[in-house]
């Protein structure tokens, strides 16, 4: 069973007389435990593809699955989401952003205290993994962009979704930093979790099951 579905799945925008075909009917699905890299050109549609999976768009046709149900419907902490505009407030330092899934639970999935100091704990363990240690008590103004984008990455993964959708999360990494954005996706494949990565650097295609790529909104190959 996947856990992640799009069937048929149809986007145009249209202003005036201009369309963009941003997706037409595509099909992709993502197990359990697999780990998808999504490639192609600039404007192929591989954002607007993971835009529906997170329920931040609606497509025109087609059907969404996301663990089960319509896309939007998950419990709190099941899907992670690296945006590709990283979404950081700045008035918040990187370590509390990183924490906002924690911080932000709505009553319905409050933490209990064990589950809150695992959260914690899972925490401090990415920021490390990602040689976060040193700057996260910075706001993000007061780091670099990779720097950043390393902390949307762990909050992302802080709550361990059981879905994870990284938009380009290694564009602003060097080489062993981008091994340690792809290796930590990887790590919740190996949990279990169904994984999506955007993604432009190959070096990120060594961690994937599959590579879709994609050109002018359709799925043009799939590499296993
Ligand atoms: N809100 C919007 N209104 C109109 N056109 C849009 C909108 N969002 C995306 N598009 C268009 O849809 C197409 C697909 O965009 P999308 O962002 O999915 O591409 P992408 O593959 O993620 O590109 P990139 O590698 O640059 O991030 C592009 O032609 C883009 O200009
Ligand atoms: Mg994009």
């Amino acid at each position: 069973m996947s856990a992640l579905s799009v069937v048929g799945g149809v986007k145009e925008y249209r202003r005036g007389s201009e369309v963009v075909h941003a997706l037409r009917d595509v099909d992709v699905a993502v197990a359990p435990g697999e780990l998808v890299a999504l490639v192609g050109p600039s404007g192929s549609g591989k954002s607007t593809l993971l835009f529906a999976l997170a329920g931040w768009e609606t497509l025109d046709r087609g059907v969404v699955e996301v663990l089960g149900e319509a896309p939007g419907l998950q419990r709190w902490g099941d899907v992670g989401v690296v945006p590709q505009a990283l979404g950081l407030i700045e008035d918040l330092t990187l370590r509390e952003n990183a924490a906002l899934p924690v911080r932000l639970a709505p009553r319905s999935a409050a933490l209990d205290p064990r589950e809150q100091g695992e959260a914690t704990d899972e925490l401090e363990r990415l920021l490390d993994e990602l040689h976060l240690g040193s700057v996260a008590h910075r706001r993000p103004f007061a780091t670099s962009l990779g720097e950043q984008q390393r902390a949307a990455v762990a909050r992302a993964l802080v709550l361990q979704p059981s879905a994870v959708l990284a938009d380009e999360p290694s564009t602003h990494q060097d080489h062993v930093r981008a091994g340690l954005v792809f290796s930590l996706l990887r790590s919740a494949a190996e949990r279990g979790a169904a994984v999506v990565v955007a993604t432009h650097d190959p070096s990120g295609y060594d961690y994937a099951d599959r590579v879709v790529e994609m050109r002018d909104g359709a799925i043009v190959s799939v590499l296993a």
